[in-house]
């Protein structure tokens, strides 16, 4: 199964995806934690990328088209899918076509995670994670179990991303409603999108994906 999480910055979508990668061992594709490991590496497409994510800009279709077909062939033909913040445009929803068809995979579901803007300029700056494990965190909806500590590895490292400011997070909200909302008609033709309430909380969110996965 190839599923698409659709959403604005900090609708859930890592949360979500990484807990289906965790119960039901699906494979996570994330073009920001791609490129983000890109900058941290220092590769060519990291340098590209570096100051367009810091404005809150959307990189290079070519690039992140490219990087997720990379991806498709290294993964193993059984794995299903999860695509984080890929597609974001209607050229990447093309291409994201051509790199599932020449692959012999379908797309299963479009899950657009409904959201309140409002809420979500809080949800991301009050996001950390794990330096070690990458675990995600939240100043006030997900704080470790014992303060300091990641849940997961007991590490007591934490990072925030550099993008993770209230002015950027407003640029690449208006991204979102301008380039990425677009592609949603283009799946609901197909029948593809299915909706849930992302202002649900996390598990309860979970809940509403897994019941679409399994009807
Ligand atoms: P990307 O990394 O994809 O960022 P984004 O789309 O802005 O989304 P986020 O990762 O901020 O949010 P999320 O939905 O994953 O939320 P999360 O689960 O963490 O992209 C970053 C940049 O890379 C882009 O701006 C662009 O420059 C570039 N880029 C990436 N892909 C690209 C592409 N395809 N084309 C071009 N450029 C691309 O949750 C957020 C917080 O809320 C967490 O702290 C979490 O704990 C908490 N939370 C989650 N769910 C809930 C809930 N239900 N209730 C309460 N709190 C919750
Ligand atoms: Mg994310």
């Amino acid at each position: 199964m190839n599923i698409i999480l659709l959403g604005p910055p900090g609708a859930g979508k890592g949360t979500q995806a990484s807990r289906l990668v965790a119960d039901r061992g699906m494979v996570q594709l994330s073009t920001g934690d791609m490129l983000r490991a890109a900058v941290k590496a220092g590769t060519p497409v990291g340098l590209q990328a570096k100051a367009v994510m810091e404005s809150g800009g959307l990189v290079s279709d070519e690039i992140v088209s490219g990087i997720i077909g990379e991806r498709l062939d290294e993964m193993d033909r059984d794995s299903g899918a999860i695509f984080d913040g890929y597609p974001r445009t209607e050229a990447q929803a093309h291409s994201l076509d051509t790199l599932l068809g020449d692959r012999g995979r379908d797309l299963d579901h479009v899950i657009e995670l409904e959201v309140d803007e409002d809420a979500l300029v809080e949800r991301i700056t009050g996001r950390f994670t794990c330096a070690k494990c990458g675990e995600g965190y939240h100043d006030k909806f997900k704080l470790p179990k014992f303060e300091g500590v990641c849940d997961v590895c007991g590490s007591s490292e934490f990072k925030r991303r550099a993008d993770d400011n209230e002015e950027t997070v407003r640029t690449r909200m208006a991204e979102y409603r301008a380039k990425t909302a677009p592609i949603l008609p283009i799946y609901e033709a197909r029948g593809l999108v299915k909706r849930v309430d992302g202002m649900a909380d996390i598990d309860e969110v979970t809940r509403q994906i897994e019941a679409i996965l399994d009807a």
